[in-house]
Formats: structure tokens, sequence, C-alpha cells
């Protein structure tokens, strides 16, 4: 670890209780630490995952770093601060419910801020989320939020589930479910699918249920098959919900029910995925969902988990299962 490292994981850690303080202690805070509750989550929670408030002035950390005689360059390198031209800092982050983002060691490398839109605020046109910028310690391909926390739990238990939101992880970990793990906003990238194998060989998506999170849920599905030798499952959250949404409208025990008794096989998944788009009364739909089907199936290893599949294929679309088979060998062919 450069010294320069050394002077931005102190300043983070700095900042982040900083923000954790004036969330909880302060007047200044009170607003967030409502909306927070409103949101159902407990101080136990907010505790844990050291959840904080940025205020609303651009000069706030600019002065504490002034004070603590922090270097231009450090605050120049820690993400946390924005430019002028005159070369001069503003906060990046105000006016933002602030989430820490660690690493796996649990020492917090950058943050992301929600929105909190008040009276006082017209923040219309920022993004409702915003993540640190790329820095020596964050590589947002890198990070996986709760990494740190679920570790141990994902090994003992042996299987993760990888959310869409960190909101989601942050839900179900509230209703006791702490193998929870989200990317930030983007598709999973190689490192984090290398670091989840390094834990556990089953990993479960749950993803949002609206239209975004289902496409998401389906490219996720493809790219760890394709880059992984995990064993996959998707819940689809009904209503087009997210499992926070769900858990507030439902339940801890139904969205624990639902993650455990809701999941589906990858082809299950497909199948169900590739029916909206398509009108199953027309043959020519027909023939697109069942070749589509068939590439699928080409991917199942299980040979018994395959022959279910052909049977209830055969059935529901009266075709033989000879014929499937015969589109099988052909799909395989093609593939290779
Ligand atoms: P969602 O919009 O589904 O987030 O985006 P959410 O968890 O449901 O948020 P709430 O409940 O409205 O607070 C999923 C993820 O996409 C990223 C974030 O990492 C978020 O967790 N995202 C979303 C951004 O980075 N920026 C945005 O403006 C929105
Ligand atoms: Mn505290
Ligand atoms: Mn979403
Ligand atoms: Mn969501
Ligand atoms: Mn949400």
């Amino acid at each position: 670890v450069s010294s320069q490292q050394r002077q931005l994981l102190a300043l983070h850690e700095r900042v982040r209780d900083l923000y954790h303080h004036i969330l909880m202690n302060t007047k200044v805070g009170e607003e967030a630490l409502n909306y927070l509750h409103e949101r159902g989550l407990n101080d136990e929670l907010i505790e844990e995952f050291n959840i904080g408030f940025a205020p609303n002035e651009r000069g706030f950390l600019v002065q504490v770093c002034q004070q603590d005689k922090i270097e231009t360059a450090v605050m120049e390198n820690s993400g946390l601060f924005v430019q002028r031209e005159d070369g001069s800092f503003n906060d990046r982050f105000y006016q933002r419910v602030m989430f820490p983002l660690n690493d796996p060691r649990g020492r917090t490398v950058g943050f992301s801020g929600r929105l909190l839109v008040s009276k006082d605020f017209s923040g219309e046109n920022q993004p409702k989320y915003l993540n640190s910028p790329e820095t020596e310690l964050f590589n947002k391909r890198q990070v996986l939020f709760n990494f740190d926390k679920a570790r141990n739990e994902i090994r003992k238990q042996g299987e993760a589930i990888l959310f869409e939101g960190f909101m989601d992880v942050l839900a179900a970990w509230q209703a006791g479910i702490k193998i929870g793990l989200a990317s930030m906003g983007t598709s999973l990238t190689e490192q984090q699918i290398r670091a989840i194998e390094r834990l556990t060989s089953h990993v479960i998506l749950a993803y949002d249920g609206d239209s975004a999170g289902l496409t998401a849920t389906e490219r996720a599905l493809r790219l760890l098959t394709d880059h992984s030798r995990l064993q996959l499952s998707a819940v689809t959250i009904p209503e087009k919900l997210d499992p926070d949404e769900y858990l507030r409208k439902y339940g801890a025990e139904e969205l624990r029910n639902l993650l455990q008794h809701g999941r589906q096989t990858p082809f299950v998944f497909k199948m169900n995925y590739l029916e909206k788009g398509l009108n199953l009364e027309n043959e020519n739909d027909r023939l697109i969902y069942l070749n589509e089907l068939v590439d699928e199936l080409v991917k199942v290893q299980s040979p018994m988990e395959q022959d279910l599949y052909l049977g209830q294929l055969s059935e529901r679309f009266d075709i033989t299962r000879e014929g499937l088979k015969q589109q099988l060998k052909q799909a395989r062919r093609s593939q290779r």
C-alpha cells in the first residue's frame, strides 16, 4: 500500500464516520434519517452499514479537509470533490443519503449517494444515485456491495443472491437474508464473477421484476453461463416490484419464501421470458419460440433435466420427442 493509498483510505474512513454522525446525531440529518426509517430501515442496519448523510452545502467536506490539513493531491484523487476551473474544490456529494462502498476487507473505498429531494433543494436533473468515480481505491468493475459482510455467510450457506440494487441487499439483510450482493448499477464483470466463484458454486439472481430487470436477468444468466461453472437459478419478483418493494408490501416472511421457493432454473426462466414477447397461438411465433428453446436446451448439462424439458415441450406443443431430439442434434452441431 502506497502512502497515497493509506491517506485515501484514512480520508474515506473519516468522511464515512462524519456523514454517519450527521445522519444520526444532527438536525441537518433529521430529514434523511426519517426518510430511511420511512423506507423501513432500522437503526441497527443503519449502524451496521454506516449509512450517512451529506449536507446540502458544497463546501462542507472542503472545509473539513482544510481543518485536517489534507494534501491537495489527496483531495484531488479521492473522488470526493469536483474541481472548478480555477482549481478550487466543491463537494461532489451534497443533499444525499450516503452509502459506503467497501472493499473485501471492509475498508471504505467509495460511496453511493442517493438523492434526497426536499423543499429547499432543486435536484431535478440529478441522477437518483451518484457513485464515486474511478479512483486509485475505487474500481466499480470490482466492487460488489456487501461482499465484505456477506462472504462468511455465503461460504457457510453455500449460495449467494445477486440483487439489482443495493437497497434490495439492505432490505434482504433486514429480513434475515445475509447472503445478498449487488454490483453498482453495471452488468456483472469477469472480476466480480471470479470473486463470487471463490466463495460459492451457487448463485441466485433476484433482480427487479420490471421489464428492465427481466432483461438484465436474461443477460446475467447468459454471461454467467458463458463465463463460469456456477450453478444458477433466477427468481422473478411478481407485480413488477423489486425485492425491497416486495418486502414492504408483503413482509419479510413472504420475501424469504419467494427467494427460497420461487427459484427457477435458467431454462424455465428463459421459457417464461421468451413467452412474454410472443403470441404462441400463432404458428410463426410458436416456431420462433421452439427454436430458441432448443438452442437453450443445448446448454442444459444434466441429461435428466434435458429429458424433463423435452417431455414438457413435446406434450405442450404436440411434437414427438424424436422430432425435438433431431432438432436438438442440429442445434448442437451448429453451435459448435
Ligand atoms: P434501481 O433504480 O432499481 O435502484 O437501480 P433501487 O435500489 O430500486 O433504488 P430505490 O429503491 O429507488 O432507492 C438499481 C441500481 O442501479 C444503480 C444503483 O446501483 C442501483 O442500486 N443506479 C440506479 C445508479 O447507479 N444510478 C441511478 O441513477 C439509478
Ligand atoms: Mn454509529
Ligand atoms: Mn431497476
Ligand atoms: Mn429497484
Ligand atoms: Mn427500489
